[in-house]
């Protein structure tokens, strides 16, 4: 599997003119990398980037609403298809923060799916999960729920992708180390074959987020046998983003 690599800017950066300087330094740094980088910006960064004729990156959004109409605020994923999104991440922790469940995540996923935009689901315990040992059941649950009533077949279309990003290690500079998260890639894979046997669960890529920086990426795919990385704050800067890519 050629590794895929996610920038997730979050809330950065604040203006469009630095957005679109870290755009094209990535795009330039991507050529003949091996990784398929992707980068998720901002929403309303989205039409503006997607017009700037990228050529080695492709774009993504950090959520996707599950519905059209009288929803303030929302942005749908058909929307997001239209402007040259081809990935969407839904469910990350600091969504789940503000109040998104897993029943919430479950549609969002569908509608991803029912787009034509390949979801990145994001699951991973807390901290206090891990340290009573619940790190299995919260990814059990987190699966089972993010996909429920979706079938194999559009698992297997939808080119699918699990991010395990234990929140412990999110923004923290405390990555998780690779037994840990070769432990919970084995969890996820396993989980995935239970539901979707092992032809659909093999074509699902599971990646790791939590504190990457160019020193630690290699290892999450050689140790840990992650199929990439989703990135936060390395993402922001070309320089370590591009380091991270040229890894693979
Ligand atoms: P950091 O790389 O900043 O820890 O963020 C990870 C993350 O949340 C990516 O979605």
């Amino acid at each position: 599997m050629r590794p895929l690599i996610v920038a997730n800017w979050k809330c950065n950066p604040s203006t469009f003119a630095d957005a679109k300087k870290l755009f094209t330094a990535v795009d330039r740094g991507a050529k003949g990398k091996r990784a398929t980088a992707v980068i998720c910006p901002p929403f309303v960064f989205i039409p503006g980037l997607s017009a700037l004729k990228k050529k080695n990156i492709k774009l993504g959004a950090q959520d996707a609403f599950f519905q059209e109409g009288p929803f303030t605020s929302q942005i749908s994923a058909k929307m997001l298809k239209q402007f040259g999104c081809e990935y969407a991440i839904i469910g990350h922790s600091e969504r789940r923060a503000l109040g998104e469940s897993d029943e919430i995540v479950n549609k969002k996923i569908k509608a991803v799916v029912s787009a034509g935009l390949c979801p990145i689901l994001c699951i991973g315990e807390s901290g206090q999960e891990r340290e009573e040992g619940k790190t299995k059941e919260v990814l059990e649950r987190q699966l089972g729920l993010g996909l429920k009533d979706i079938s194999r077949f559009k698992i297997q279309d939808s080119k699918l992708t699990i991010a395990y990003e234990p929140i412990w290690a999110i923004g923290t500079g405390n990555a998780c180390d690779t037994d840990r998260a070769k432990e919970a890639n084995i969890i996820i894979r396993k989980t995935m074959t239970r539901i979707y046997g092992k032809s659909a669960a093999n074509k699902v890529k599971i990646i790791y987020g939590g504190s990457t920086n160019p020193d630690n990426a290699l290892g999450f795919v050689k140790e840990a046998g992650m199929n990439g990385l989703l990135s936060g704050g390395a993402s922001l800067d070309a320089k370590k983003f591009i380091a991270i890519l040229s890894k693979f």
